[in-house]
């Protein structure tokens, strides 16, 4: 059967006949079989005895690391590809310039060619998820089809696959279609056949999204935000078009609900770019007595103002897809907890008694380890054993710190919102922004060192809006544009605080100023204590201006029983308005790379916050 084009795409009617589309998508890829997927138990016990069988997936010692598997990804796809990943928009400025852009014909026209045959030998998954609890306000479905064993389990983890979803269709709610495929076909289209191998990809890789007509198309990959196309393909890119088109927020942002020592409960969302804190953050056990962190979500939260004029957040992701390095007891002893079964790791360390290792799991590495790429390691190697973007992926009703509301429909009231970034220099341990707009500013103009969840320069300082540079599906200054908006329907009494923080400010000779981790606490309780006094609770002085935004007060922030020096303290709340006006000065080069999509609001802020510079 020849297909040259894929299924015609609906602009006016976002609800399309899944049966058909199905059979669209099996026509053009040619698989030998389709599958419709459950969710259930059994088919997770059945695809994964498959994936054994193949060595996709290495058994881990069942005691020691029960139901828990190892997946060792193809060298060449350890990380999501931002130079692959297509905003599709019709107009090209509704991508903005931060996107990769392609027109939507001739995307579909390319798409075709690589996927025409691309399933030939392997069967096609058809996977109906939910995104959020299934029929909730303000959850999303999709149906996502591939041809990955190993994608269909780790979408039966990361999202909520069930029947129930197929139902929701067929009375006419619409779907997120989402095409993958790995691109490695068993039979070429003159009928040769080739042995599959344990993970199957492409050189060639597309990432490609259809913000009008709410399309996923993805080749070439099966790693992490690439394939599990619930994630950031959906819950953010095409997610936040959805929000933009209907009034929410969909954002990189961990959720908790933290309790004080006196019993009052707040939530915070927290935006931090990819590896810089959020799974840390959420799962945070804290150091202060008395108070306590209860998880909601690691990595997206979509918010959307509620009747009652607060913001409401959901996570609408079912489980964790967590960086394994750095996870030990000491820094996150809630997501070691959480991996003690049922967990699928990939690219990590095996050690020779079936169990795994990253580095930081434990200070000194176990003798014996097979590295992430099945080579024999030592510590003398030269090289990590554990990719430095090896993940697990879990359960989060595992979690032990779950809090008991994170499944429900109408979600949380959001009570603050936090930005965060990875910044050796400049950038406060914690500020409060003065207002609402104050706080998209801060959100705006985020900038953090570039980690190894993407390809690029580990460490390169660049710009990353809202945490969302590679995830917004829009231009990035109509994103602002719509935060202000957002923030205006919000009743001023109840509205979110916004802050920014940053864990990762280090002295002259490298070392982290701020011990991190569980102490972080700290901060979080400075913040909900600037909540309190907003709304009235608190009446005593928590807070002094600075010319990038309110500082704690002296002796506002605990630090009673940390070892920490007076001057680290100063060092890590030190505002320096030389350095600040270079930071001014790259903002509005930052800025005016968006023309004139940008808000007013953010030009006036970048102007006061110069003339605060300058008088302080
Ligand atoms: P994505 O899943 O990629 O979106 O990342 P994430 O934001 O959830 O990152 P995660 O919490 O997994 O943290 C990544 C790295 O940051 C790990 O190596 C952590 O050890 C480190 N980290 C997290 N919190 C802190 C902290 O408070 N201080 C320091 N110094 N490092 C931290
Ligand atoms: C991130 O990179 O922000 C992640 C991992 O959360 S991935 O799912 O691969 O996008
Ligand atoms: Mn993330």
């Amino acid at each position: 059967m020849t297909v040259t084009t894929l299924p015609p795409a609906r602009t006016d009617a976002p609800v399309r006949d899944l049966r058909a589309w199905v059979a669209d998508v099996a026509d053009l890829t040619e698989p030998d079989a389709v599958v419709w997927c459950d969710g259930s138990d059994a088919e997770r016990a059945s695809l994964i005895a498959g994936m054994v069988e193949t060595g996709t997936l290495l058994p881990l010692d069942p005691v020691l690391r029960p139901g828990s598997y190892l997946a060792r990804s193809d060298p060449s796809d350890v990380a999501r590809v931002e130079s692959r990943t297509f905003i599709c928009s019709r107009s090209q400025a509704d991508a903005g310039p931060t996107n990769n852009w392609r027109d939507p014909d001739a995307m579909r026209t390319e798409l075709a060619g690589v996927f025409a045959g691309s399933m030939r030998g392997r069967t096609m998954y058809v996977v109906p998820f939910s995104m959020g609890p299934v029929g909730g306000p303000i959850s999303q479905v999709g149906v996502q089809l591939t041809d990955s064993p190993y994608v269909v389990v780790g979408m039966g983890t990361m999202t909520r696959v069930s029947r129930a979803v197929v139902d929701l269709v067929d009375g006419g709610a619409p779907f997120v279609p989402a095409v993958h495929s790995v691109g490695m076909p068993l039979r070429t289209a003159d009928g040769t056949e080739r042995p599959d191998v344990p993970w199957p990809c492409d050189d060639t890789k597309y990432i490609a999204h259809f913000p009008e007509t709410r399309e996923i198309w993805s080749y070439g990959s099966g790693y992490g935000g690439n394939a599990l196309l619930g994630k950031k393909c959906f819950a953010l890119r095409i997610a936040s078009v959805m929000g933009r088109d209907e009034g929410w927020l969909a954002e990189h942002m961990l959720l908790v609900r933290v309790t004080s020592p006196q019993g009052r409960r707040y939530h915070v969302a927290a935006a931090f770019p990819s590896a810089c804190g959020k799974t840390n953050l959420a799962m945070l056990t804290p150091t202060l007595p008395g108070w306590r962190v209860e998880t909601l979500g690691d990595d997206i939260a979509w918010l959307r103002p509620g009747p009652d004029g607060t913001l409401r957040a959901i996570n609408p992701e079912a489980g964790f897809f967590g960086v394994a390095p750095g996870t030990s007891v000491a820094t996150n002893p809630a997501a070691i907890a959480t991996l003690d079964r049922d967990t699928i790791f990939t690219n990590v360390a095996l050690t020779p008694d079936g169990d795994v290792w990253w580095e930081g799991l434990t200070p000194e590495p176990p003798e014996g380890l097979v590295d992430w790429t099945g080579q024999p390691w030592t510590p003398d190697s030269g090289r990590p054993a554990a990719h430095p973007n090896s993940r697990f992926t879990v359960a989060a009703a595992q979690c032990p710190t779950i809090a008991d509301t994170w499944e429900d429909p109408d979600g949380v009231p959001l009570d603050a919102i936090v930005f965060g970034g990875r910044r050796a220099t400049n950038v406060p341990l914690v500020v409060q922004a003065h207002d609402w707009e104050h706080g998209v500013f801060l959100g705006a103009t985020i900038s953090s060192e570039q980690t190894a969840a993407a390809e690029g320069t580990v460490g390169e300082l660049r710009r990353d809006p809202f945490a969302m540079l590679p995830f917004c599906g829009y231009d990035m200054a109509d994103h602002w544009a719509h935060w202000l908006r957002v923030g205006q329907t919000l009743d001023p009494a109840t509205r979110p605080l916004m802050f920014q923080v940053n864990w990762f400010r280090k002295d002259a000779s490298g070392r982290y100023l701020w011990p991190g981790f569980g102490e972080n606490i700290r901060v979080l309780a400075w913040i909900v204590a600037q909540v309190d006094r907003a709304r009235g609770v608190r009446t005593d002085v928590g807070a002094v201006p600075s010319p990038v935004g309110l500082l704690p007060a002296p002796d506002a922030l605990d630090v009673s029983g940390l070892d920490l020096p007076d001057d680290d303290l100063a060092a890590l709340l030190d505002v320096d308005p030389a350095t600040w006006s270079v930071e001014a000065d790259l903002t509005e080069d930052f800025l005016a790379g968006f023309g004139d999509r940008v808000p007013d609001a953010l030009h006036a802020q970048l102007a006061a916050l110069r003339t605060r510079l300058t008088t302080s």
